[in-house]
């Protein structure tokens, strides 16, 4: 069964929210452009998509951050949680909310799904005595600590000993098991379900869902010296941002299809706490989770203290919006790590589109201009052309289904230098100057060719897939394929797509 017929054509996307301690970085926009990309295609479809990112905004390490900075916690908030939003609009992304945890709506709809979880009785009050690393926001036991410190930032732990609401997960924990092995909660890649079943081998502890020493955080319902821990309260957004109290049927509706999009640093808490809370609370668990790798930057881990953070914004001003969304989906395959050099963003961008697609776009367009009159010609679209475009729409679909955003673009790619290969082969200027009668078949496969990539390259790069559709008098986000196009036609002029960049 693919996908689609799954979902019934409605489809609910996510990513996770970010914690507005500091500005955006690419980290952050990959998994935001990499969910666009899918919502935007999902529309293409015909599909009735509800996209959903926005920003993290409660808890210790926003709270010490917001101090450090001399400002009042929401003013803080506020300012920074406008710039991820700024961010992922001069990305292009098409969210249809951008969902901030110091929203009033998710605040008190987060409080009911507290409520829910104490009429359960999935909750009890302890008292927590252990290690915390606030720049995780999490807890850790002795043993998962390298050298006694937080493996991932390198600090030592606070040690805290406070009054905590508990979950009990233990009574959650074998239900969640099922349903990941029945794929009933679907994993993606299969790694990763690999490494959530091996965690439940080890066996799953309870967990907390207040602080008591955390002051910058949701009231808990009926204990009001403590606080929904955060990420108990931040998980809650995927269901708040839909109305999950006060937009029952809009939840309803989406709630069934959900597919969360994270890094594989929040694996645990996504297929593990997430289902476990929501079947607590009598909600279904999400359909889909899909981790995928982290970027590194010349070897190194991004960070505020190593400097190294690349900012979005910058990359837009050097390459444009279409070419950052691009070039940071293409670095490596999304399941995996990879490493990103600026340099190599230079080759990159001057092979696959300066020289790639918007080489091959121009040519086109101009030697319709020169050999045709600026018009679609008369003729017919050959076997081969045909049979290379039906089986790149299939390869492409297949790929984007499965999030393989890398392997779609090499699809695209692969039909833009198939159509270089015909041009090199044919040589339309021959054929021109020899007024050889195989010149209009040779322009109409040329043209299929671009017309076919127009709604290929539209989720990806929407700003590109306009300007072609416009030269070409299209609809860049068309359902069904617009090729041949019709005879007659009058192309307009071709804006220029990716002029070529000195290589730095
Ligand atoms: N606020 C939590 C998530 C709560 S979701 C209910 C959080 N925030 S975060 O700001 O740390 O962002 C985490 C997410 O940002 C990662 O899961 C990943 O999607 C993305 N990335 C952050 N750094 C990244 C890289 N270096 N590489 C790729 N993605 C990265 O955790």
């Amino acid at each position: 069964m693919t996908n689609k017929e799954a979902s019934g054509g409605v489809r609910y996307i996510t990513t996770p929210i970010y914690y507005v301690n500091d500005k955006p970085h690419i980290g952050h926009a990959y998994s935001t452009i990499a969910a666009d990309v899918l919502a935007h295609w999902w529309r293409q479809q015909g599909d009735d998509v509800y996209f959903q990112t926005g920003t993290d905004e409660h808890g210790a390490k926003v709270a010490e951050s917001a101090e450090k900075a001399g400002k009042e916690p929401k003013a803080f908030c506020d300012e920074n949680g406008e710039k991820f939003r700024a961010v992922f609009a001069a990305l292009g992304c098409s969210f249809d909310r951008f969902i901030r945890t110091t929203d009033a709506d998710h605040e008190r709809q987060a409080v009911v799904f507290v409520e829910k979880l104490l009429k359960s009785g999935a909750v009890y009050e302890g008292e927590y005595e252990g290690l915390y690393c606030t720049q995780c926001e999490r807890f850790y036991t002795e043993k998962e600590l390298l050298n006694g410190l937080c493996p991932d930032h390198r600090i030592p732990p606070q040690h805290i000993k406070e009054k905590n609401f508990f979950f009990k997960l233990s009574d959650y924990a074998k239900e969640v098991q099922r349903r990941i092995e029945a794929n009933e909660i679907e994993i993606l890649p299969t790694e990763r379900r690999e490494e959530v079943l091996g965690l439940f081998k080890q066996g799953m502890d309870d967990f907390s869902v207040s602080r008591e020493k955390v002051k910058w955080g949701i009231p808990f319902p009926g204990s009001p010296d403590q606080t929904v821990y955060v990420w108990v309260e931040a998980l809650m957004n995927y269901v708040t941002g839909l109305g999950y109290v006060d937009d029952r049927p809009r939840f309803e509706k989406y709630w069934p299809t959900a597919v969360h999009l994270i890094g594989k640093d929040i694996l645990k808490f996504h297929c593990v706490y997430w289902p476990a809370l929501l079947l607590a609370a009598g909600e279904a668990p999400p359909k889909r989770i899909f981790a995928h790798g982290f970027f590194t930057v010349n070897g190194q881990k991004m960070s505020k203290s190593l400097g190294n953070a690349i900012d979005p914004l910058a990359l837009i001003e050097t390459y444009g919006v279409d070419a950052v969304r691009y070039l940071l989906l293409t670095q490596f395959p999304f399941g995996s790590d990879g490493d990103v050099k600026q340099e190599a963003f230079d080759e990159k961008y001057n092979a696959d589109l300066a020289n790639g697609i918007g080489n091959f776009a121009s040519r086109v367009v101009t030697m319709v201009q020169k050999f045709s009159g600026g018009e679609v010609p008369v003729g017919e679209v050959s076997v081969e052309t045909q049979k290379m475009l039906n089986r790149s729409q299939g390869e492409f679909s297949r790929a984007l289904e499965n999030l393989q955003f890398d392997r779609a673009l090499r699809v695209v790619l692969d039909a833009a230098a198939f159509g270089d290969g015909i041009i090199e082969k044919e040589k339309p200027w021959e054929l021109a100057k020899n007024k050889d009668a195989r010149l209009p078949g040779v322009l109409t496969d040329l043209l299929a060719i671009l017309a076919s990539l127009v709604a290929q390259i539209a989720p990806f790069m929407p700003g590109t897939g306009e300007k072609l559709a416009d030269a070409l008098g299209i609809d860049a986000n068309a359902r069904t394929g617009q090729w041949p196009l019709p005879a007659g036609r009058a192309l307009r002029p071709l804006t220029p797509l990716f002029p070529r960049r000195q290589a730095s």
